[in-house]
């Protein structure tokens, strides 16, 4: 068990802290703790996104580093400044990693490697490698326990279970200090749009309509990110290196379904629901049992219809942070335009 009561007065190194998850952990984490000092390691890709953080840029308790995870020496001389790593940093979008996988081999294989070997060079306490439920793949009743075998179906999923069997390894060889989560689907504010809860949201906002994928009957496990923050926190204090720790919400629900909620959130028709073709390789469900986190004394806070109630009214309240991004990103336009010349 890593010996840490508080993160307070602890320095720790985010990486990814700039996308989705990474700036919903650094503002849970200076909410949470007055004296924790966070560095964030952030390539800044399309994913990442420096208004995500702009609240607190001049916190005292916050640095930015802009910086590649694959770059040895900034890696090594950042570890030398931290008590503990949170790895996030990854290439993270299944449609994008089906058009071309290099750069989800490259950062999320090949960047992880660089930060484990680092590892074997500098002695800190702890360091938590954020894994995915994709990496099970897809099951069509049951939960997958974290002793159940991978079978990632995806290049992301791929790519995201090599990574996670590297730190396996590395705790195995090594003996070096890790700890590895898998949580399953992530919601909530500043989540770049073009995963399904965001991208359906704005899209309903502007009237524009919502690409739904086969049936709309694959199913994924909701989790508030405040939730999956908390998760974080407890694992890094309470868990036991070198295990796997699964955290899902146990709400499994039908893409269809969630379309419609969002559609009712906002009151708009459901005429603007699309069938589209499906995406290739489509996983069906993702399931976890989540016993083990339990027993550490995490299970989630918010419902996911308050959540995701909360999460609507957050893009629709904050329309200059997703109109940025879809407007003016080229990056989003022509992804779309590729994804969907590639799928007629
Ligand atoms: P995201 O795509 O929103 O953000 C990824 C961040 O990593 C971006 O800020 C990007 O600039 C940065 N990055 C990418 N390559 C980098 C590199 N080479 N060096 C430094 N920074 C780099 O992703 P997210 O949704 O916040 O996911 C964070 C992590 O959680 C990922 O490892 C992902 O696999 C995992 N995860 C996400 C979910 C989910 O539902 N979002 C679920 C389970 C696991
Ligand atoms: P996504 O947010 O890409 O996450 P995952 O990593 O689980 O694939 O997609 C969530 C679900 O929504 C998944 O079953 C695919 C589906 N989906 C659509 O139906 N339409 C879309 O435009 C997108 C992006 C996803």
């Amino acid at each position: 068990m890593v010996d840490l009561r508080s993160l307070d007065g602890k320095t720790l190194l985010i990486t990814g802290g700039a996308g989705f998850i990474g700036s919903n952990l650094i503002h849970f984490m200076l909410k949470r703790f007055s004296h924790i000092k966070i560095i964030n390691l952030d390539k800044l890709t399309y994913a990442g996104n420096l208004e995500n953080l702009r609240d607190i840029e001049n916190d005292p308790r916050y640095e930015f580093i802009h910086g590649d995870i694959r770059d040895n020496e900034l890696v090594e001389k950042l570890f030398r400044k931290v008590n503990g790593v949170i790895h996030l940093a990854a290439e993270t979008h299944v449609d994008r990693s089906i058009l071309d996988a290099g750069e989800f081999v490259l950062t999320d294989v090949y960047g992880s490697f660089v930060l484990f070997e680092a590892l074997r060079k500098v002695d800190i306490d702890f360091f938590l490698h954020v894994s995915t439920d994709e990496v099970y793949g897809s099951r069509d009743e049951g939960f997958f326990t974290e002793e159940d075998p991978i079978n990632p179906s995806s290049p992301y999923a791929a790519s995201k279970a090599g990574a996670d069997r590297l730190a396996h390894a590395y705790n195995v060889t090594y003996g070096l200090p890790i700890l590895i989560l898998r949580p399953s689907n992530n919601f909530g504010p500043y989540q770049y749009p073009e995963k399904f809860i965001p991208l359906f949201t704005t899209n309903a906002l502007e009237d524009q309509v919502l690409p739904l994928y086969g049936e709309g009957t694959n199913v994924r496990d909701w989790l508030y990110v405040e939730d999956h923050c908390w998760a974080i926190e407890l694992v890094i204090r309470k868990g036991n290196i070198g295990e796997v720790y699964n955290v899902g919400a146990n709400c499994e629900v039908q893409n269809i379904a969630v379309a419609y909620r969002i559609l009712e959130t906002l009151k708009r028709p459901r005429s603007l629901i699309k069938s589209v073709p499906d995406r290739l390789g489509h996983d069906r469900r993702y399931a976890l049992d989540c016993r083990k986190i339990h027993a550490l004394g995490w299970e989630p806070k918010h419902s996911f219809e308050d959540a995701l109630s909360a999460t609507v009214t957050w893009y629709r309240d904050h329309p200059e942070w997703w109109k940025a991004i879809k407007g003016k990103s080229k990056s989003f336009k022509s992804f779309y335009n590729e994804y969907y010349k590639n799928r007629k």
